[in-house]
């Protein structure tokens, strides 16, 4: 590819990207745009499709071409760990980078999708994730696992592990319970009569798997298990609506936050990261919602 001829053919010039594979359709353009240009800073956010394998040489060659910084979507933040020259402690902890800044040729790693967590359920749910009970379904891909490190660092009273292949829900548990060894921690078989059963303990409840993004996927949990107490996060967004999780969740009465919630206020601290200023939150609502609505 000639990445200088990439850079340089968009006004205003390339200066941050997303890569991921697929990556047509990701409204992250749509939220950092506006930013940029409410801001003043004469960039432009693109997307770039690269395949698994070209991380590293990607990154090199963004810093060659001047870029700021990228963000990083499946199925790269792992091989993005191992890709930069100095990788944030909390990145490392979450076992992810999904924000690459790049500041005087250095290739510097951060994961804002767990502390975007945190701010999407404050914003969502006005109360902070340290005092809920909470059950991630999907603790075992890289979502998940992001989800439930985040919460052990909490020191959340209860955290509750749920996944298709148990065994990786057993190694993060592992890992969890040494962060935050006062928390009850659970791994439990992902059936309906398993996950009904804690349901009585558990305030919220994160769907991180990919579940719900395409219509006639399975139910992630029996609907007469939520009530209207429950807070439910589902990390996935949809350009057609809401998903089958929270569309149950509403039934039921309980509270709901979207992964577009998430989205965003990843996207803000991948910002804050880039340009060590606030990000204009508001602007980058209105982007992510006009992008939906399109
Ligand atoms: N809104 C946002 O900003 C945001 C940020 C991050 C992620 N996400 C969303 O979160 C979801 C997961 O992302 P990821 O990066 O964690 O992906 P990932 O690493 O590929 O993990 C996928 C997870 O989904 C589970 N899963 C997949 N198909 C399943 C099925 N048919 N039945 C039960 N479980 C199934 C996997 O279980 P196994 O371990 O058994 O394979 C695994 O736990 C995606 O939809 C992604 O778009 C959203």
């Amino acid at each position: 590819m000639n990445w200088n001829a990439v850079a340089g053919r968009f006004t205003p010039p390339a200066r941050l990207a997303v890569i991921g594979d697929p990556i047509a359709h990701s409204r992250s353009p749509q939220m950092h745009n506006p930013a940029l240009k409410a801001c003043g800073i004469d960039a432009q956010y693109i997307r770039v499709q690269m395949p698994v394998g070209h991380v590293v040489e990607g990154f090199r060659q963004f810093a060659k071409c001047g870029f700021l910084g990228v963000n990083i979507t499946i199925p790269h933040k792992f091989e993005a760990l191992d890709a930069v020259d100095v990788l944030d402690s909390l990145a490392r902890q979450l076992g992810a980078v999904n924000t690459l800044a790049i500041r005087e040729g250095k290739l510097h790693g951060y994961n804002s999708d767990g502390p975007g967590f945190l701010r999407s359920v404050k914003e969502a749910f006005g109360v902070e994730v340290k005092d809920l009970r909470v059950l991630i379904l999907g603790a075992g891909g890289g979502a998940g696992r992001a989800v439930a490190v985040q919460c052990a660092l909490e020191q959340c009273p209860k955290l509750v592990l749920a996944n298709r292949t148990a065994l990786k829900a057993e190694s993060l548990a592992a890992e969890v319970a040494k962060l935050s060894p006062r928390s009850t921690l659970k791994v439990i078989a992902w059936t309906d009569e398993a996950v009904a059963a804690e349901m009585a303990g558990i305030d919220l409840v994160v769907n991180a798997t990919s579940l719900g993004m395409k219509s006639g996927d399975a139910e992630l949990l029996p609907a007469e298990a939520l009530e209207a107490r429950h807070l439910v996060f589902d990390m996935v967004y949809r350009a057609d609506g809401e998903t089958p999780l929270l569309a149950a969740a509403k039934l039921a009465g309980a509270k709901v936050v979207d992964g577009l919630t998430l989205l965003l206020h990843q996207g803000a601290i991948s910002f804050e990261h880039w340009f060590d200023r606030p990000a204009p939150l508001e602007v980058m609502r209105e982007g992510l919602r006009n992008a939906v609505m399109t």
